[in-house]
């Protein structure tokens, strides 16, 4: 039997690298899959024996998914040429623990690995997930050289999803018609953007309600509805992981809305952690911002109307995440 032509060079495929077979990576890994979110998918881990399994795991069932193939390997050459390296390795958070407590054990894991992956993948779009992802997206832009377009965090992605999510509950109004954002540290200094959200093209401030079917009027958000809410975002993760040990669902999902954004160049605006130079008065810090995520990464950096409360949020979230920074020579 002759030898099978070999295949014709047709679009180059999308690939993703998940750096990291934790359950935030494989977990990632296999929500960009469902996502059709890129064709190949490479999770990479230092663990030879969880990541083979991760990533076999997850194949058992690429019948079931949008086309698409997953490796795994502990060997980095499985992240060469990617257009998209998600970081997600690192130390995970200790009931009551703080993101920021894990500085030590990240900034320098991303003093080691940020080279190494830019030796194989140098064109890749990077999206740091580890935590404190803010400190990390600051230390890994220092580390790889990388333009501030072309490596950033997933930021509060995650948090604005949450505080959509308690919205829609508290209003019954659908999560795709609320629009929120909160701005910030991925941590305990961020704070909700009330002032510019809104519900439908109803300021969120002004929301009257719904009247119900007994004639009820349900759903206001009074300050104090607000601010229980706020409470409630913030201290999602920690509630989350004193009960299951981690997060990893809405977590991936934030992630693969990220990769989507990149791979599909779709120009979403996404309050991505980046780096931040006369921003609103602020500059040399990594924080999340509402900004335009396409294929060249981030690509603006929206300077959305803010209320005196939430600019003066925003610059105690920078000097907190300074501190921080400065406290590992960054
Ligand atoms: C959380 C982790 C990802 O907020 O920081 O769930």
């Amino acid at each position: 039997m002759g030898h099978a032509e070999p295949r014709p060079q047709g679009r180059r495929t999308t690939k993703l690298a998940v750096v990291g077979a934790g359950s935030v990576g494989a977990t990632m890994a296999y929500a960009a899959l469902m996502r059709g979110a890129a064709r190949t998918v490479a999770l990479y881990d230092i663990n030879a024996a969880k990541v083979e399994a991760e990533a076999l795991d997850i194949g058992h069932g690429i019948q079931f998914m949008p086309m698409a193939d997953v490796v795994g390997s502990d060997d980095i050459e499985v992240c060469r040429d990617a257009d998209v390296v998600v970081v997600t390795a690192g130390a995970k958070q200790k009931p009551g623990q703080s993101r920021l407590d894990l500085a030590q054990a990240t900034v320098s894991l991303v003093r080691t690995m940020l080279p190494q992956l830019v030796e194989v993948a140098p064109d890749a779009i990077y999206v740091m997930v580890t935590n404190p992802v803010d400190i990390v997206t600051y230390a890994a832009l220092k580390v790889s050289g990388l333009p501030d377009n072309q490596l950033f965090g997933s930021g509060t992605v995650l948090d604005s999803s949450r505080l959509r999510y308690l919205l829609h509950r508290h209003t019954g109004v659908a999560v795709q018609n609320i629009h929120a954002y909160i701005a910030g540290e991925h941590g305990d200094s961020e704070i909700p953007l009330w002032s510019s959200a809104s519900i439908g093209s109803v300021p969120l401030t002004e929301w009257p309600g719904m009247i119900g079917p007994d004639g009820r009027t349900t759903g206001r958000l009074e300050p104090a509805d607000r601010e229980k809410i706020a409470e409630e975002v913030v201290n999602s993760a920690y509630r989350i992981i004193a009960g299951k040990g981690a997060t990893n669902y809405a977590v991936a999902l934030a992630g693969s809305r990220i990769i989507e954004a990149v791979l599909n160049d779709e120009n979403r605006i996404l309050p991505v952690s980046s780096l931040l130079q006369d921003y609103r008065g602020i500059s040399d810090v990594c924080l999340s911002v509402p900004s335009v995520v396409g294929r060249q990464g981030v690509q603006a950096r929206l300077e959305i109307s803010m209320s005196d409360d939430e600019l003066q949020g925003l610059q105690r979230s920078a000097h907190a995440l300074r501190d921080v920074a400065r406290q590992f020579g960054l």
